[in-house]
């Protein structure tokens, strides 16, 4: 061990489509999953000690468990068992990202924490490995790695990168009180039940790719989808609301980011962003693609 302490960024996402298909025998669902990355970011400072222990600052923390039920921990607990070293680490996590807020938080301090840890340890795990330790951690993680944007399919985790032609200008609104992704999954399923309807193979939209590719905000607001919209907004039916203001405020178009409850605001550009942020509290202007995990 030579370095004194290592600190990783790692990125929030937005899912610009999520296609969800059907539930699967190992209680995942098949997904079309195009991550973007945007520029809110988790900071994980790996440090050496006794042990592993993790502390955590910055926003609504109280939703972050301390033990090694968090991500982060697992994400070391990992790579460790994998180098056969113990996992002797303090993990510090600086939270910008919501907790719980369907914009893979979570996901961003595992993959942070897995590339911290790499470099303080000097395991010199290839990209694959990482990448193979990221699928283990959960469906998201993956992403949080290499940022951009990309293509998730299988459980969101087999990545294909994608073009992005230009920067997009998001609003994030975030709620005081979480979701729970799994929750917000088996509301999906018991919605399609009810409604008897069958659920279509899961594929991305060949014109929310063209609209990534061209950079063009207006036709991605045509073209967002989110299939656990409806779930999320049944949970918690205020995010209706905050959908709706959003558009009233001046948004190309307002979805549920992921599982939710955080509400992703499309603006036309930067001022139009401003503008929003400025209207809708307990909002967050943000920029797509960003990077992913990067050490500072
Ligand atoms: O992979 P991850 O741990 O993030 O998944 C959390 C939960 O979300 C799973 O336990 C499952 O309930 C749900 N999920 C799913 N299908 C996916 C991804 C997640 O049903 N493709």
């Amino acid at each position: 061990m030579t370095a004194a302490s290592v600190t990783v960024r790692a990125p929030a996402k937005v899912n610009v489509q999520l296609a969800v298909g059907d539930v699967r025998p190992d209680g995942f669902h098949d997904l079309a999953n195009v991550f973007l990355a945007v520029g809110l970011h988790d900071e994980v400072t790996a440090s050496p000690a006794d042990g592993l222990r993790i502390t955590a600052e910055g926003r609504d923390i109280e939703g972050v468990p301390l033990d090694e039920t968090n991500l982060a921990a697992r994400a070391a607990i990992l790579l460790a068992k994998r180098y056969g070293i113990e996992p002797d680490v303090r993990l510090h996590i600086v939270k910008d990202i919501p907790v719980a807020g369907g914009m893979a938080g979570g996901s961003a301090d595992a993959a942070a924490a897995l590339v911290a840890c790499d470099a303080l340890w000097e395991t010199g795990a290839s990209r694959e490995e990482l990448l193979a330790i990221c699928a283990e951690l959960g469906s998201d993680v993956p992403f949080s790695l290499v940022g951009g944007a990309a293509l998730g399919v299988g459980r969101g985790e087999q990545l294909t990168p994608l073009e992005v032609g230009g920067s997009f200008h998001w609003v994030f609104v975030t709620s005081e009180v979480g979701l729970s992704t799994p929750a917000v999954y088996r509301e999906c399923d018991r919605l399609r039940a009810e409604g008897g309807t069958s659920v279509p193979e899961p594929v991305a939209d060949p014109a929310l790719l063209a609209a990534l590719r061209a950079g063009d905000a207006r036709e991605l607001a045509r073209t967002l989808s989110n299939d656990l919209q409806g779930a999320a907004v049944s949970l918690r039916p205020e995010l209706g609301d905050t959908l709706a203001a959003g558009v009233a405020a001046g948004a190309l178009a307002a979805i549920v980011s992921g599982s939710g409850p955080s509400c992703a605001l499309l603006a036309a550009d930067r001022a139009a962003g401003e503008r929003i942020a400025g209207a809708i509290p307990r909002s967050h202007l943000a920029v797509g693609p960003a990077r992913g995990a990067v050490l500072v």
